[in-house]
C-alpha cells in the first residue's frame, strides 16, 4: 500500500499549475498569426518576481510610527530594520533556483537580485522560456506605432515554486503606457507618457501674460514674455501672479534670512527625469529678482543612472518642469541649498523604478521592464545605480502616472516601496495632476457604464503625501483677505479615489464625513468607490507662477508648482526639527488629517473632467483640495511643542 502510494508520486513530473492568465489584451494592440520563431531571443531576463515578507504588517507598522496619538510617534525605523524586516526569505530564491537547475538551466544564466527579492535567467530563447513556463508567446503589433511586443496570455509554475512566486517578466505585461493615445512629445514613448504636470491644452485666461503648453500631443504653445517692468513688483503683483514672497504671506511662511551664508543639506530633495533639466542661466535671471543672494548658486546635484542637466534640447517643454521647481524650491530653502536627483540618460526613459533603486539598494531588482528603464542601455553604458544617493528627509515629484497605465504589481510594489521610506522618516511628496477627476491629457477611462474617472499614479498610494492645486480669486489685492480657491485657471487640481489602493485608516473620518454631507448624490456618472484612497490629501497655490525657463520669463500653472511648494515648507520644519535634535516629521498625512485647525479649508471651487464637472469643494477634506492649505506657522508650532 505504502509504495503503491509513494512511489508513483517520485517518479510524476511537477504538478503545474496555472499561475497567472489576463482575458483579453490592450485594444492599441493585435496578434500576429505568426508565432515567434523559436529561437528568437527573449528581449529580456526571464525575471521572477518573489513573494515579500511581512507586506500585509506594513501599514500598521507605518501608522506606529506616524499617528501622533502613537508612543511611537516619530520613532523612526533605521534603513536595516526595515531592509530585514520586508527582506524576501532566501527559500524562495533558493526554491525557484532549484527547480531552474533541474530543468537543465546552467548557473550561470541564473543571477539573483541584492535584495533577494527577484531571480533572472539570462539569455534565454523564445521555445526555452515556453517550456519553463509552460505557455506559448505571440507576436502582438501595436496599431499605432507599429511596434512589435512578445507577450502570453497565460502561463504555468509548478506548485512548489509558484508559491514563491508573484509574477513572472515578460509575459502578461504590456507596455504601460500603451493605451495613451495621441501623445507625442519628443523622445521615448515612455518619457511622453510620464508627462510633466504643468502642461495643458487650454488658453490662458488670466491677465495679457501666460503660457499654454502641449497636450494631446501638440507642440508648446508659449504665451507672452514678462516684461521686466511686471517682475519687480513684491507682493503687490500676487493677485495677478505668483513670485516667492506671495507663497510666504499665503501661508505664513518666514521670509529667507538674505544674509545668512548658503550651505548644502539633505532636507529637502527634488527629482528630475531626464530630458528636464535646468540652465544655470535661467537660475541666475530668477535670482537675481527674487533671491539676490542666490546668484551663482546651483542645487546640489546627484544624477542617477547617467542623468545630468542636459543642455541639447532647448525650450519650454525641457527646461519648464526643472526651472519651476529648482527656482521656488531654492527662494523657498534659503539659505539651505536643496538636492536635485536628476534620473536618467538622454533616452528619457528613466522612471520612478530606477530614482527608487537608487535611494534604496533593497529594491534593485524591483523594477519591471515595462515601465522603467534596464541599464545599461545604448546611452549609459553602466549598470543601474543602486542604493548610490544619500536620502533626503523630504522628497518631492512633479511626475505623474495615469493610474490604469501600469501594471497593478507595479503599483502595488512600489506603493509598499514607499511606506518603506515612510518607516524610515522620508516624507514622499507627489503632484496630484492636472485634469482634475481626468488622467493626463484629459483622458477618461471607458467603462460600458459611461464615463469614468482617471485616477493619478502614485498620488493613489496611501503612503505619499498628494498634493493639489488652488489659486488667488481674480482681483484678490494683498493682504489677503478672501482665501484661495481650487485652481481652475488654465489647469484643474487633480483629485479622486484610487480603483487599486483601499482607503487608509488615516482619512476614514474625514471622507468618511465627506461622504456622509457632500457625497456625489446624482452626479450622473460613474466614479470609483469612496472606500477607496481619496486624494489629494493637501494643496497649495499653482496658478501662474514667474519662472525663468529657457532665456524667458513666463507664467506656469500646475500641481507641478505645488508639490514642490509644500516639500519646501515640511523640509524647514524638518532643518528646525533637527537643530533641536529631534527627529524629522516622516510620513505626514495622519498629522494633516488629524489637525484640521494647522491647514486653511478650501471651500470654493471644483475639479472638472470626464466631461463632467467633477467633484466640489466642501468644508473639510473633499476630493479636489483635500484637507486644504497649509499654515506653516501652525503646523511648525504642532511640531516644535512635541519636541
Ligand atoms: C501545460 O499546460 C496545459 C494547459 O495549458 C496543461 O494541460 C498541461 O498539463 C501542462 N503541462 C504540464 C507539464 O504541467
Ligand atoms: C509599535 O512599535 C513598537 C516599537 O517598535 C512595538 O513594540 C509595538 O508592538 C508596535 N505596535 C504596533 C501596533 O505595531
Ligand atoms: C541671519 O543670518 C545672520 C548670519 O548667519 C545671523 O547673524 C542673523 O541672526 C540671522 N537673522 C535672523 C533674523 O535669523
Amino acid at each position: 500500500m505504502y509504495l503503491l502510494l509513494f512511489f508513483p508520486l517520485l517518479v510524476l513530473p511537477a504538478l503545474s499549475v496555472l499561475h497567472e492568465e489576463r482575458r483579453s489584451i490592450p485594444s492599441s494592440y493585435a496578434r500576429s498569426l505568426d508565432p515567434p520563431a523559436p529561437d528568437t531571443p527573449l528581449p529580456s531576463p526571464l525575471r521572477f518576481f518573489l513573494q515579500q515578507s511581512n507586506v500585509h504588517l506594513g501599514p500598521s507598522a507605518l501608522l506606529n510610527v506616524s499617528s501622533p496619538s502613537s508612543p511611537f510617534f516619530r520613532k523612526h525605523w533605521t534603513k536595516k530594520q526595515v531592509d530585514a524586516f520586508f527582506a524576501p526569505e532566501p527559500k524562495r530564491a533558493e526554491a525557484v533556483e532549484r527547480w531552474l537547475a533541474s530543468q537543465g538551466i546552467p548557473q550561470g544564466k541564473i543571477r539573483r537580485s541584492r535584495s533577494g527579492g527577484s531571480v533572472d535567467v539570462h539569455g534565454l530563447s523564445v521555445s526555452e522560456a515556453q517550456s519553463l513556463l509552460n505557455t506559448s508567446y505571440s507576436v502582438y503589433t501595436h496599431q499605432e506605432r507599429g511596434t512589435t511586443h512578445l507577450g502570453c496570455t497565460e502561463y504555468h509554475l509548478p506548485e512548489e515554486v509558484a508559491e514563491h512566486v508573484d509574477f513572472v517578466y515578460p509575459t502578461l505585461q504590456f507596455d504601460g503606457h500603451a493605451h495613451k493615445q495621441g501623445v507625442t512629445i519628443p523622445l521615448s514613448a515612455r518619457e511622453s507618457a510620464m508627462r510633466i504636470s504643468g502642461q495643458e491644452p487650454k488658453e490662458k485666461k488670466r491677465g495679457k501674460v501666460g503660457l499654454g503648453v502641449p497636450g494631446s500631443g501638440s507642440l508648446p504653445k508659449q504665451g507672452e514674455q514678462l516684461s521686466t517692468d511686471q517682475l519687480n513688483g513684491g507682493i503687490s503683483v500676487c493677485g495677478e501672479f505668483i513670485v516667492p514672497e506671495c507663497l510666504q504671506e499665503l501661508y505664513n511662511y518666514p521670509a529667507p534670512n538674505l544674509s545668512a551664508p548658503s550651505y548644502p543639506s539633505e532636507h529637502l530633495g527634488i527629482v528630475e527625469y531626464t530630458p528636464q533639466s535646468y540652465l544655470p542661466n535661467d537660475l541666475e535671471m530668477f535670482f537675481g529678482y527674487y533671491l539676490s543672494p542666490g546668484v551663482g548658486e546651483r542645487p546640489t546635484l546627484y544624477s542617477i543612472d547617467g542623468g545630468y542637466p542636459q543642455d541639447e534640447y532647448l525650450g519650454f517643454e525641457y527646461q519648464g518642469e526643472s526651472s519651476l521647481d529648482l527656482e521656488y524650491a531654492m527662494a523657498l530653502s534659503w539659505p539651505e541649498i536643496p538636492m536635485l536627483y536628476q534620473v536618467g540618460d538622454l533616452s528619457g526613459s528613466a522612471s520612478f523604478g530606477n530614482f527608487l533603486n537608487a535611494l534604496d539598494g533593497s529594491y534593485c531588482g524591483e523594477n519591471d521592464p515595462s515601465v522603467d528603464e534596464t541599464f545599461p542601455n545604448s546611452y549609459w553604458p553602466y549598470p543601474e545605480d543602486c542604493g548610490t544617493v544619500p536620502q533626503a528627509t523630504v522628497i518631492s515629484t512633479s511626475y505623474n502616472y495615469n493610474e490604469f497605465d501600469l501594471p497593478v504589481s507595479y503599483m502595488e510594489r512600489q506603493c509598499h516601496e514607499y511606506l518603506k521610506l515612510g518607516l524610515e522618516g522620508i516624507t514622499v511628496v507627489f503632484s496630484s495632476g492636472d485634469y482634475g477627476v481626468g488622467g493626463n491629457m484629459g483622458m477618461c477611462m471607458d467603462d460600458t457604464t459611461g464615463a469614468m474617472f482617471t485616477p493619478s499614479f502614485p498620488s493613489t498610494c496611501p503612503w505619499v503625501l498628494s498634493v493639489g492645486a488652488t489659486q488667488i480669486p481674480y482681483g484678490t489685492t494683498t493682504p489677503f483677505t478672501t482665501p484661495e480657491v481650487a485652481c481652475e485657471d488654465v489647469i484643474v487640481s487633480g483629485g479622486g479615489f484610487s480603483n487599486v489602493f483601499s482607503r487608509p485608516g488615516y482619512q476614514d473620518d474625514q471622507v468618511a464625513g465627506w461622504s456622509d454631507n457632500y457625497g456625489p448624490v446624482g452626479l450622473g456618472y460613474d466614479y470609483n468607490t469612496d472606500s477607496m484612497r481619496g486624494y489629494p490629501d493637501i494643496s497649495a497655490n499653482g496658478a501662474g507662477y514667474v519662472v525663468a525657463a529657457d532665456g524667458e520669463f513666463l507664467l506656469l500653472y500646475g500641481t507641478s508648482a505645488s508639490a514642490p511648494v509644500i516639500a519646501s515648507m515640511l523640509a524647514k520644519i524638518n532643518s528646525e526639527l533637527a537643530s533641536q535634535g529631534n527627529a524629522p516629521i516622516g510620513f505626514i498625512n495622519s498629522v494633516i488629517y488629524a489637525n484640521p485647525d494647522r491647514v486653511h479649508d478650501i471651500i470654493s471651487g471644483s475639479n472638472p473632467g470626464c466631461g463632467t464637472k467633477g467633484f466640489s469643494t466642501t468644508p473639510g477634506w473633499d476630493p479636489v483640495t483635500g484637507m486644504g492649505t497649509l499654515n506653516f506657522e501652525k503646523l511648525l508650532e504642532f511640531y516644535m511643542a512635541l519636541g
